[in-house]
């Protein structure tokens, strides 16, 4: 089956359980500082989890875009990837384990048709320091479940992961593993939790593809066994509890259920071929990587797979308004692209076709994810320029790397290699796997993070206050430059965010989130669009309101500001209600838009890459 299909049956499987369809959120999470990108379906949820009500109500389902950035190392093997799917399914204080696990096994043996004989689970076996019982329901549930279908399902208590490979499968269906495996929250294991995070008991399915064990990995195969025999295509966590101040656990207010499974994963299984790169979706890549390097997959298939992995998880990235930069998450795309570029060249690739592989990807995916139609050009052109701004730092970091590699690299000189030469963590790592030697990764990290707390703290004196003071003219300008940011989002895409901004009585400058230099035509364009409505004498209301609302609205924030629980937004808005800026902002600002007279772009510059600077004054 092909994934579209896949997603399509699942998401009306569930509707007709009485899910409502919810969209997939961006992969910028909207309202969790805990992580930088969303890397599962539950995340935008949990305030609903945690009690709050959905409008939608308390069935809900989705196929959510994911990113997990800390697997970025185990792409290459044959189901490992950063960006996937996840389907998912919830109950928010509604029904419980009988119908979750009954629900999800229909949908995988008569839906999707695979054999009950290949699918094995597993559950919580209990964890006495925090007073959390063995699942023994879910048991239960599940002997049922495969007796219905004439399978005598033995469950077998393992406990460790390490007691998985020295006992193997002992005939069993059923596996109770303990903490490490079978219980799920955002910050993994219960002594991970902090306070107030909820988290629960899991239960895995896996898929038996009946290949050969690899003892490399252990004595015995068994369920959780890294040799790829298994793979985890669903799991439901049971989540019931919420971490205390005190360190305990207490049941939630609601029992909620919280499935995510991976689809890519589940189109695999229905193949029965473990390799996820066959899938309908990566095999598209593959087919083009073939076409532009000569090579095939069968025998090159770890750099297919980073680049088929990396370009996938790039294109939405950027559909979803993250350019490459060397801060937060920007940096991740950047890691993305030149890795996927530096695999690329060991195919031989042609060289300035890179950004052609973006193509199957929109191709792919842009009839559920239609942002990837919307931004097709600025995907390219992202890609297109990332490819040749890493071309012009290559050969002289290739040369420099040759000179440090004589023994491991250190982490001043890895830092040094990214900061000078653009060669991300992982480009220095792959070329000193392929020579022997190692690098301090960690050593990296923190020289990174000391970087770029340097940037932010002189980013912020940089543009301390935003307002100068608050003359007249300085107030004026500030409306000015709400007009400017949502006029530059109509005429440049709402890729556009402000990265900074500083106003004085003379004249307004923002920083904002832009590939490429500005044309003169979109120049005169947003001119003319904030004059007409400064023409339009547009009222500036203000509101406060809690932050969640705000964010509903879509208001625009400044990245990387932390507002409080109440904020206040300012709207420029016609007679009618028509509302054309809402941004969190404290003011001061005009009264009316009326108030500003001719407005004037004076330059528009780069100030890094992916940010550009406007100059503007009020004549
Ligand atoms: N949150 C769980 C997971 O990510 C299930 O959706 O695995």
């Amino acid at each position: 089956m092909k994934s579209g299909e896949i997603r399509a049956k699942y998401l009306e499987f569930f509707e007709k359980k009485g899910h409502t369809v919810i969209p997939s959120s961006a992969l910028v999470p909207e309202n969790d500082p805990t992580t930088l990108f969303t890397g599962s379906g539950m995340q935008p949820l949990i305030p609903y989890l945690l009690g709050q009500k959905h409008p939608s109500g308390k069935r809900l389902t989705n196929s959510q875009k994911c990113f997990r950035a800390e697997d970025i190392e185990e792409v290459g093997d044959n189901r490992h990837t950063t960006f996937f799917e996840m389907l998912g399914n919830w109950s928010l204080g509604d029904y419980f384990k009988a119908e979750q696990l009954l629900w999800f096994f229909e949908f995988l043996t008569s839906v999707v048709g695979l054999d009950p004989n290949r699918l094995y689970v597993t559950v919580f076996s209990g964890d006495s320091a925090n007073n959390i019982p063995k699942d023994e329901e879910s048991i239960g549930i599940w002997k049922q479940l495969f007796a219905q279908k004439g399978i005598e399902a033995k469950d077998v208590e393992l406990g460790s992961e390490q007691r998985g490979y020295d006992l193997g499968m002992q005939g069993g269906r059923i596996f109770a593993y303990d903490v490490k495996k079978n219980w799920w929250s955002r910050a993994g294991a219960p002594e991970n939790m902090p306070a107030g995070e909820p988290g629960g008991p899991d239960s895995e399915v896996f898929y038996d593809f009946g290949t050969p064990h690899n003892e490399t990995f252990g004595k015995y195969c068994h369920p959780n066994c890294d040799c790829g025999r298994f793979l985890e295509i669903g799991n439901s966590v049971f989540m019931e509890y919420q971490k205390q101040d005190d360190g305990s656990f207490a049941k939630l207010a609601q029992r909620n259920v919280d499935f995510g499974g991976g689809l890519e994963r589940i189109v695999a299984a229905s193949n029965d071929n473990s390799d996820i790169f066959t899938i309908d979706t990566l095999s598209a890549v593959i087919k083009k990587i073939e076409e532009l390097s000569g090579a095939s997959y069968e025998g090159n298939q770890t750099a297919f797979r980073v680049i088929a992995d990396h370009i996938r998880g790039a294109v939405f990235m950027i559909g979803d308004g993250v350019l490459p930069s060397n801060t937060d998450r920007g940096y991740f795309v950047r890691r993305l692209l030149r890795r996927a570029v530096r695999y690329a060249d060991v195919l031989n690739m042609k060289q300035g076709k890179f950004a052609e592989l973006a193509l199957p990807v929109i191709e792919s995916y842009a009839d559920h994810y239609s942002e990837l139609h919307e931004y097709e050009a600025l995907i390219k052109e992202t890609i297109q320029k990332e490819e040749s701004r890493f071309r012009e730092t290559l050969a002289n970091g290739l040369r420099e790397f040759e000179k440090l590699s004589q023994e491991d690299i250190s982490a001043r000189d890895a830092f040094n290699l990214y900061q000078s030469y653009g060669f991300p963590l992982e480009v220095t790592v792959d070329l000193s796997k392929e020579k022997g030697i190692e690098v301090d990764e960690k050593g990296f990290a923190e020289e990174f993070k000391k970087h770029q707390e340097i940037s932010r703290a002189g980013a912020e004196k940089k543009f301390k206050g935003g307002l100068a003071d608050t003359k007249e003219e300085t107030v004026r300008l500030h409306t000015a430059h709400h007009l400017l940011l949502a006029a530059l989002r109509q005429v440049l895409g709402i890729h556009v965010h402000q990265r900074g901004s500083n106003i004085t009585s003379e004249r307004l400058r923002i920083d904002f989130s832009h590939p490429q230099k500005m044309a003169t035509e979109e120049l005169k364009q947003v001119e003319d669009l904030v004059n007409q409505k400064i023409a339009e004498n547009l009222d500036m209301i203000r509101k406060e309101m809690p932050k969640e609302e705000a964010m509903k609205l879509g208001a625009e924030m400044e990245f990387g500001v932390k507002y409080g629980d109440m904020v206040s937004v300012y709207m420029a808005q016609d007679q009618q209600g028509n509302v054309f800026s809402k941004e969190f902002c404290g003011g001061p600002h005009a009264e009316g838009t009326g108030e500003l007279g001719h407005f004037k772009i004076l330059k528009e510059e780069a100030v890094s890459a992916g940010i550009r600077r406007i100059r503007a004054v009020l004549e």
